[in-house]
This record gives structure tokens, sequence and C-alpha cells, in this order.
């Protein structure tokens, strides 16, 4: 190998066009999946604080949202929705005529190029604001029923793929959901709705702003007994491997821009699709110093933004969406 003064590395970024050339990480529109939050009533678009620019929406005002997204070349729609009423075990979430199913429904009627993804889940459900149905443990704490939410997750899965969702997306991190939605979207005839798994998911301080935003925090303890351990990355190997195995199709590690690190590892050793999830804390740390003045939101977001794709991840679900649709056109 040559050495400096021979070598000089900075010849290749000496001309901008030849920095360009060597580029080796590109966004695109096509990359994008966008957060929509949903819920009952008319006309509704209530900013959400701690999430500047992300709104909660009625279904009327979300489907001028998704056209105006589709509009700008977005592809896709990750949709969350929020009950009016809520019980022990969710039962909102399976319900045909819930704000996030007439979405579904609307976006595949009227919007048919749009990926409609919805997010299945029971926390934003439950009175208590915990992923599933809780039991009470032999030590006497209460606890999310793996086996009993399976069951809730499944009929909240086919409910969405009925109304309209090309993609579910379970984010409930129960041990064995992948394989009871597979087999439930099977058994209805549902055989080519494709499952996005939040294979990966970090129980992550990160996602304090999107609690605001879907009002589902727990209203006891705490995620840990079903969300993964950050400092325990080593299982994220195993637990997309069994996501595969039961039937998923693509994969997701989440949050995204603190954990580049699993990203890379799940790619490095997987084949499948591979999704990030650059969470609603990751967003709003950015969206805060930009206000402050400290940073460049756009520089900012479309750096972490790239940075998430040069890990690995294929497909980035982000908040930063619609901006970047309109910054890359520039
Ligand atoms: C529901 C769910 C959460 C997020 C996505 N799906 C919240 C949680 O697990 O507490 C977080 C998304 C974000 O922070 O942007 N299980
Ligand atoms: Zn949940």
């Amino acid at each position: 190998m040559t050495r400096f003064p021979t070598n000089r590395l900075r010849r290749l970024r000496y001309h901008a066009t030849l920095r360009e050339m060597l580029a080796e990480t590109h966004l695109s529109r096509n990359d994008f999946i966008a957060p929509l939050f949903v819920r009952e009533g008319r006309g509704v678009r209530r900013e959400i604080p701690s999430m500047p620019g992300q709104f909660q929406h009625s279904v009327d005002t979300a489907m001028e949202t998704v056209r105006r997204w589709s509009d700008k070349g977005l592809r896709a729609v990750l949709l969350f929705g929020i009950p009016d009423v809520k019980d022990a075990v969710g039962s909102g979430a399976w319900d045909d005529g819930a704000a996030v199913q007439r979405l579904a429904g609307q976006i595949r009627r009227d919007l048919p190029g749009v990926l409609v993804v919805t997010d299945v889940c029971l926390c934003e459900y439950t009175d208590h604001g915990h992923c599933g149905t809780l039991i009470e443990r032999r030590d006497g704490r209460r606890d999310v029923d793996n086996d009993a939410t399976l069951e809730s997750l499944a009929r909240t899965a086919v409910s969405h793929a009925r109304c309209g969702a090309d993609v579910v997306a379970p984010s409930a991190m129960m041990d064995g959901q992948v394989g009871a939605i597979r087999q439930a979207l099977d058994a209805e005839g549902f055989r080519t709705t494709c499952i996005l798994s939040y294979a990966v998911k970090f129980a992550s301080s990160m996602y304090g702003p999107f609690r605001d935003a879907a009002e589902s925090p727990p209203q006891f303890g705490d995620r840990r007994t079903y969300q993964m351990d950050y400092r325990a990355a080593g299982q994220a190997v195993p637990e997309a491997a069994a996501d595969l195995d039961e039937g998923a199709d693509i994969l997701m590690v989440k949050p995204a821009a603190t954990y580049l690190d699993v990203i890379a590892a799940v790619k490095a050793r997987f084949d499948a699709p591979l999704a990030a999830y650059h969470v609603s804390g990751e967003f709003a740390s950015i969206k805060a110093a930009a206000r402050a003045g400290w940073l460049d939101e756009r520089a900012a977001a479309i750096e972490v933004t790239a940075a998430i794709k040069r890990a690995g991840a294929d497909l980035i679900i982000t908040y930063f969406a619609e901006s970047l649709a309109d910054w890359l056109e520039e």
C-alpha cells in the first residue's frame, strides 16, 4: 500500500462531482414508511406536542394527509389507532368498524398505489396500557399473558387484513405472535397478506413521545418482561430467526439510530428484507435541538436516515418521511 505523500485520500473528496459519484448510500422515497395516528371523529387534526408536525387525525383528515404524501411520492403508511373506549383485553383492536380498519379500507379503495401497513398491538386499546391480556404471576405481579394475547393479536391481524391492510406489523413482542398471525391469516384466506415483524424490539426510553401520541403509556410497571433488554443485543439473532421460522416476510429492528450495530448484525445474518424504525424519541430529539437552533434539522435528519440505511435497513419507518420527500426533490 502506498503512503503519504504519494497517497492522499483527500483527493477523493476534492471535486464535488466525484464525491457524488462515489456515494454508496442513496435515500429514495421508496425507502420510507410514514407512521400515521388515527382516531374516531371527524375533522380532527390535533398536533402531538412532543412530536412537532405530527398529528392525530380522524379518518377524513387522515385521508387528506395520505393523499398529500402519495402526491409527494411516498409509497407506504403505518397506521396506529386510538380508540375512544378501552377495556382490559383491548377488544377495540379487532373491531372492523374501528378507525384503523376504516382508514385502511378507504386508502385501499381510493389510493390503491399506497401500501397499507397496520401496527398490530393492543396497548392503545387496553385500559392498563400493556400490549396484551394480563395474568397474575406466581410472585403476585401482574404481567402480560403470552398465549392469551396471541389469540387477540391474531384476531386483530385478520380484522386489519379483511378491512384493507396489505401488511400487518405485530409489535407486541409476544413469543409465537408471527406464527399465530400467519396461521389465522391463512385460515381466513389472506394468504397474500404480508407480515412485517417487529422482531427485534427493545424496551426503550425513546418511545416516550409515541405514548403521548397513541395515548398508550403502561398504567403500571414497564414493558421489560416482553420488549428486549438493550444490553442483551445477542438476543437479536434468535428473535429474528424465530420470526422467520414462524413466517415473517420482513424483519424489523427498533429503535434504529442507536441500534445500528443490531441492524448490521441482523442484515449480515438473514436474507429477508429488513426494516428499521426511527422512533418518536429519536425524531423528537432532532426536532427539539433544531428548534433551539442547535443543529440543522434537514442535514441532521438526512444524515441519520442515511446512517440507518447504510447500516443495512432496506425500509425506514420515519416521522421525517414527508420532509425527506420534500428535501430529496431539491
Ligand atoms: C406499540 C408500539 C410502540 C411503538 C410502536 N408500536 C410503543 C411501545 O412499544 O411502547 C413505538 C414507536 C415510536 O416510539 O415511534 N407496541
Ligand atoms: Zn404495544
